[in-house]
């Protein structure tokens, strides 16, 4: 149990990459929330991760919007008392090529994926420092933070802005005890590359930029955030973790 007792909150933690963090982290004996917009896919993970811990409860809310946010990290405090680790994986992609790229599109990636990653990160840090809990920020970042995809203007900047902020926090709170890492995962099964993997002309090209030959899934990026939140990463802190079968060291 390399979580035993620990306080987690998940943001968009009832679907693919944030549901199998919950299920990985409970498995581990963490007390978990997990938090979102889709209330109904929220009770769903609830249900399915009861049958197996009794500390799992979920929060309804929208990571852009700072008053839901600190509800969030509210209603975890008041019901374990602290909060050990926050995984900030909420987040949209929604492809557009750069010239026809509307400016409410942009805005509401920057909202849900850079500014929600920082309300929280700051509403949390702000408990952890109060409590004095050493305490594990992990950040969604993606290979597409570190490398452009096409058609992705948006979502690139917010990954790639999500990874200096996780540089940012490392820097400002390492002292105080509080690490913040990025994972950044390449091409995984969930349903925001689905549409893409349901097209035979299009996922095997894609499947020949990545050296692993095939996609990943979720619970391979749940390991991974596993080793961030516990305390074999205990002296990682501003790293930006890549997870992503080798696609972004290959040239050709
Ligand atoms: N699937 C991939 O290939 C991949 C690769 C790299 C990074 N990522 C990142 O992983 C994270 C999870 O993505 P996923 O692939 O599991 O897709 P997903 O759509 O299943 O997960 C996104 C989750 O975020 C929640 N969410 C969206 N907007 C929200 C908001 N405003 N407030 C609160 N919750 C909100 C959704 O309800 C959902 O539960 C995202 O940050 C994504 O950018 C995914």
């Amino acid at each position: 149990m390399r979580l035993q007792g620990k306080v987690a909150l998940i943001t968009g933690g009832s679907t693919g990459i944030g549901k199998a963090i919950a299920v990985r982290f409970a498995q581990e004996g963490a007390k978990v929330a997990i938090a979102g917009r889709e209330e109904a896919l929220l009770q769903e993970a609830v249900q399915e991760i009861s049958a197996f811990s009794e500390h799992i409860f979920y929060i309804a809310g929208d990571v852009q919007y700072k008053q839901d946010v600190q509800r969030m990290i509210d209603a975890v405090i008041a019901r374990w008392g602290t909060i050990e680790v926050l995984v900030n994986n909420a987040g949209i992609c929604s492809p557009a090529p750069f010239l026809e790229m509307e400016e409410a599109d942009w805005d509401r990636h920057m909202a849900i994926n850079l500014k929600g990653t920082f309300l929280a990160s700051q509403a949390a840090a702000r408990e952890m420092v109060r409590l004095k809990v050493k305490g594990s920020i992990i950040n969604m970042s993606s290979v597409n933070g570190l490398a452009a995809e096409g058609d992705q203007a948006h979502y690139n900047a917010t990954k790639g802005g999500i990874n200096l902020l996780t540089m940012s926090m490392a820097v400002e709170l390492g002292a105080l005890g509080i690490r913040a890492n990025a994972l950044c995962p390449g091409f995984i099964e969930t349903r925001l590359t689905k549409p893409l993997i349901d097209n035979p002309a299009a996922i095997g090209p894609y499947l020949k930029t990545i050296p692993m030959g095939r996609v990943g899934v979720p619970e391979e990026i749940a390991d991974s955030a596993l080793f961030l939140a516990s305390d074999d990463s205990r002296y990682m802190t501003g790293h930006c973790m890549v997870v992503d079968g080798g696609q972004l060291i290959k040239l050709s």
